[in-house]
């Protein structure tokens, strides 16, 4: 079978990530995480000093945005890691104060023609798994299979929550809900490339089936292509 773009795209904590990699591994797929870009440039921006909680100097941050090259290594345990000009921000770029950032800076038309324009390029010879908020409609409009996630809020804030606590961080789950319900707000009402479903999208629920089931699920619609 030739190589095909796969773009799988959903709210917050809905598990993009994980079947997206499963997919990429099962197929020898290339996996690529657009929302690490987004948190890469929310980083470059906080570290200048261009980005606090409250403000973004959207100018300045305009005039570096083209100094910032993002890119993707595998680790020797197979996980794959983002690197912001050349430094590896794994760890960084996952922290909650980098996520609301990342919503942030999302919103922003030229951070968004930029990081397109790098995720198009990265897509160009096909054999790409990606995830984010606009892959389907923006970034690969003819991608041959498109995957559209959901699940319920508090669902998502569950597993937001489950993965805090194994980090040894001690969340508040109403604390989390909120967050999730917010990000959702900003993600589905900016006026740049809104979240939305693409018309040819596959919607898939995954609030109450497994990992192994969902991945089963995206291998047998590649399969059935
Ligand atoms: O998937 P994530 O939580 O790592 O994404 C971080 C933020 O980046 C999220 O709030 C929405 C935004 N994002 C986006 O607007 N478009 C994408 N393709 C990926 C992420």
């Amino acid at each position: 079978m030739e190589k095909i773009n796969i773009a799988v795209d959903g709210f917050s904590s809905c598990g993009k990530s994980t079947i997206a990699k499963g997919l990429a591994k099962k197929l020898g797929y290339t996996y690529i995480d657009s929302g690490a870009m987004y948190r890469a440039v929310a980083l470059f921006a906080y570290r200048n000093g261009w980005m606090t909680d409250t403000d973004i100097n959207e100018t300045e941050l305009q005039k570096h945005i083209s100094e910032i090259e993002i890119s993707f290594k595998t680790n020797p345990e197979g996980q794959q890691e983002t690197y912001l000009n050349g430094e590896n921000v794994e760890k960084e770029i996952r922290s909650l104060q980098i996520g609301n950032g990342a919503s942030r800076v999302s919103t922003i038309g030229f951070v968004r023609r930029e990081l397109v324009r790098q995720q198009q390029e990265m897509g160009k010879k096909k054999g790409v798994v990606m995830d984010g908020r606009d892959i389907g409609t923006v970034v690969f409009p003819d991608a041959e299979l498109k995957i559209f996630l959901t699940a319920s809020p508090e669902v998502r804030a569950q597993r937001r929550f489950d993965e805090m606590k194994a980090k040894g961080e001690n969340p508040i789950f109403d604390e989390v809900l909120a967050n999730v319900k917010e990000r959702d707000l900003r993600d589905t009402t900016r006026d740049e490339s809104p979240l939305r479903k693409a018309d040819d999208a596959i919607e898939l629920d995954n609030s109450h089936i497994t990992i192994e089931e969902q991945l089963q699920w995206a291998l047998d619609l590649v399969h059935n292509l």
